[in-house]
């Protein structure tokens, strides 16, 4: 039988090791660029646990272990818990499609995906600042 189910995302990008990468460059950036100052600011002193956060998250959404999920915490309720503008949103999308840009083996679909989530956790200031003036 030649019936194999095709290769999921994690297993191309190639296990753990370059998603681990990819969450240390987003935060790396977080905290050496002044254009996301907004967003380190609203992050705890130590980035540590949320670099670890952020690696099992994505290492079970793309297809890999699924740790970070049997935890029962659901990612959008978790952000409900912070004021996110869509400014926050954008600096946080911007990151991820920078970090993302840094790595040849992911697929740049991933950016856009990633920044689709993040400006659905807007919950602050939807309609300040949207062109009309007031
Ligand atoms: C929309 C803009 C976003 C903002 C402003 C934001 C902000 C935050 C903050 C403040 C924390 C807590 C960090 C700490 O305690 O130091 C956090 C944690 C986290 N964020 Fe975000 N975030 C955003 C979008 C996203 C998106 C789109 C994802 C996933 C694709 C994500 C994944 C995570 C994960 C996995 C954690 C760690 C949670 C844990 O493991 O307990 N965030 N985020």
């Amino acid at each position: 039988m030649n019936a194999a189910a095709p290769p999921s995302p994690y297993a191309r990008i190639g296990s753990d090791p370059p998603i681990r990468a990819l969450a240390d460059r987003f935060y790396d950036l977080l905290q050496s660029d002044p254009a996301y100052a907004d967003l380190r600011a609203i992050h705890a002193a130590g980035l540590g646990p949320v670099r670890h956060g952020l690696t099992r998250f994505l290492v079970g959404w793309l297809g890999g272990p699924r740790d970070w999920f049997k935890r029962g915490t659901c990612i959008m309720s978790l952000h409900r818990a912070f004021p996110i503008t869509p400014t926050l949103a954008d600096q946080w999308a911007t990151a991820m499609a920078c970090a993302i840009a840094g790595a040849e083996d992911i697929d740049p679909a991933m950016a856009e995906a990633l920044g689709h989530m993040a400006r659905g956790m807007i919950n602050v200031g939807l309609d300040s600042g949207a062109g009309r003036g007031a």
